[in-house]
């Protein structure tokens, strides 16, 4: 088991509509997270609010994460962003391989070449798998499994044991079915068993692996305690402060 603090990631995706509410958002979040909380809470919000957030954040008690990054440094790629832009704003963790992301057509490959431009920045990237849909037979084992295999290549232990893992089963992102605790105690150790044949147990026992899918206040107690992942990745509920907050207050036992 990871000896981290567990990991709860507020994922606004493309909300709010403008800097001044994501200024208020933000506040309202920080004042959830109390110094010294055995937990370690992060928002990712929109691109364009970086810089501001950034500077409501001295000392990163509340860090920001960004939704995705570019795996050239420098160049000519309209509309990219890359790692050294996003670490010279103070950010420390970046969203990877995200399913709304890969919907519109990023592959496993890039999400390798994602990763590696994270950890030449230092930056903690939380790279995004999980399956589509469950079927009786258990094929989506391997789904997770390709998936897994893909984004680990070319990566050494030490280079994996940065990366935060996040189980996000698509059936379950913004639908309000979330995965029952047992599904996603299961899947942990399916992961952890994946990476022990791939690296070994030390690195199994190392990984951080958080879920996400319709984590609301009502239930993360339950998938915290009897699902085994280190945290969260949480999309709408993360938009509520109070909702937020109450997720927050669920991983610290
Ligand atoms: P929901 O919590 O809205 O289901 O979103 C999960 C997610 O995609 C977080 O990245």
């Amino acid at each position: 088991m990871s000896s981290h603090h567990p990991l709860v990631i507020g994922n606004w995706k493309m909300n709010p509509a403008t800097s001044a509410e994501a200024k208020a958002l933000f506040l309202a979040v920080r004042k959830k997270v109390k110094r010294d909380a055995p937990v370690s809470v992060v928002v990712a919000p929109p691109f364009p609010f970086i810089p501001d957030l950034s500077r409501l954040s001295p000392g990163g008690r509340l860090p920001l994460a960004a939704q995705d990054v570019f795996y050239e440094d420098a160049g000519a790629y309209t509309g990219e962003v890359s790692g050294s832009m996003l670490a010279s704003l103070g950010v420390s963790y970046v969203i990877i391989g995200h399913s709304e992301r890969r919907a519109l057509g990023e592959t496993d490959a890039q999400v390798n070449k994602k990763i590696l431009a994270c950890l030449r920045r230092k930056l903690t990237a939380v790279v995004c798998i999980g399956e589509r849909e469950r079927d009786l037979r258990g094929d989506f084992f391997s789904v997770v499994e390709g998936q897994l295999r893909a984004l680990c290549t070319g990566l050494s232990a030490r280079q994996l044991a940065a990366v935060v893992i996040a189980y996000e089963p698509i059936w379950a992102i913004g639908t309000g079915k979330t995965a029952t605790p047992e599904d996603v105690k299961e899947m942990q150790l399916f992961i952890t068993s994946v990476l022990v044949k791939l690296y070994d147990r030390a690195l199994g026992k190392r990984m951080r692996i958080i879920y996400g899918g319709s984590v609301k206040p009502d239930n993360a107690a339950a998938l915290h305690e009897a699902g085994g992942m280190q945290g969260f990745l949480v999309g709408g509920a993360s938009l509520k402060a109070d909702d937020f907050g109450a997720i927050i207050t669920s991983v610290i036992s």
